[in-house]
């Protein structure tokens, strides 16, 4: 890739298909979150199927099968999910289990689901945000039966099997220290604000806007599970947060991403992150000389 990233406007579930095997030594993204954003009007958007164990999971279905196979044997792929509430306007109460549908439907494409990471939200921010009366004030003075806690974060850390030939050490990329902060199963340091602006993504009829992944979180991921100069793959890529963070750490990107508003926000971000790493080259390269 002379460019050192791709970016594809498409279903990335047909894109993949077109893709071959091992092509990507990992992968970090957030799926879409179905029956509650809905990013587009095409029914090839994840986020408008309507039913978790009708539509949705079929759509998640296909796209782990094609997945699986473009991950190098050994290598990780990384899930950013959490549990969605039901909607009230159905009549339906509590959560559906969107952590678990991820790791099954990843098992069942034939990789192995090795661990979590949770992520801390603040639940004062939540409560306000999602008006939700299990976390609000109210909801504890009329009737804790139905009071719950805030819903943080789960990375969902999947190896696709086999042995992985090019063993990931590079050097000064993760202190000790690092790790036994990262090593927590539950990262509490992560700014909820951290993430890149998401204005210049809105199309004109949005109602619902993108929640981009924090960027110190892509940071780890990016660190811990690749090389520098490797592939880094995003089948979601929105505006470009994992693709951003993957050139910054000087990395290699590949995404889809079916809303062109997004699209556009993401190249925009993707070649502020080139021109800074050549910059940076540039710096280095005087320095050298
Ligand atoms: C949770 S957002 C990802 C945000 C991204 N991590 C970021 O930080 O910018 C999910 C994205 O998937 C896109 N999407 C939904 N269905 C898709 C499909 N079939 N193929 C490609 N992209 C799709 C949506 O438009 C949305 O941008």
């Amino acid at each position: 890739m002379p460019n050192k990233w791709t970016l594809v406007n498409e279903d990335c579930i047909e894109h993949m298909s077109t893709l071959p095997d091992a092509m990507f030594d990992l992968a970090v993204f957030s799926p879409p979150f179905p029956a509650m954003y809905a990013y587009t009007d095409q029914c090839c958007d994840i986020g408008n199927s309507e039913s978790f164990a009708g539509d949705a999971k079929l759509h998640l279905a296909f796209f782990y099968n094609q997945i699986a196979r473009l991950i190098k044997p050994g290598r990780v792929m990384v899930v950013h999910c959490m549990q969605i509430p039901r909607m009230k306007r159905c009549g339906e109460v509590g959560l559906h289990d969107f952590r678990g549908l991820n790791i099954r439907l990843g098992e069942r494409a034939g990789l192995v689901y090795e661990y979590d990471w949770a992520v801390r939200k603040n639940p004062q921010a939540q409560a306000i945000r999602t008006r939700s009366r299990e976390l609000q004030f109210v909801g504890l003075e009329s009737d804790r039966a139905k009071t719950r806690g805030c819903l943080h974060d789960y990375l969902i850390k999947f190896r696709a099997p086999g042995e992985n030939a090019v063993p990931i050490n590079a050097k000064n990329e993760i202190s000790r220290n690092d790790w036994i902060k990262w090593a927590e199963g539950t990262w509490m340091d992560i700014r909820e604000t951290d993430t890149l602006n998401v204005k210049d993504g809105r199309g004109d009829d949005d109602t619902k806007h993108i929640c981009p992944l924090q960027l110190g979180v892509i940071r780890r991921i990016v660190k811990l599970f690749s090389n520098p100069g490797e592939l880094v793959f995003s089948p979601f890529a929105g505006i470009g947060s994992e693709g951003y963070v993957s050139l910054k750490e000087g990395r290699q990107f590949y995404g889809c991403e079916i809303k062109p508003e997004y699209v556009r926000a993401a190249e925009m971000n993707l070649q502020k992150a080139a021109a800074r790493d050549e910059e940076q080259l540039g710096l280095f390269a005087g320095m050298e000389a």
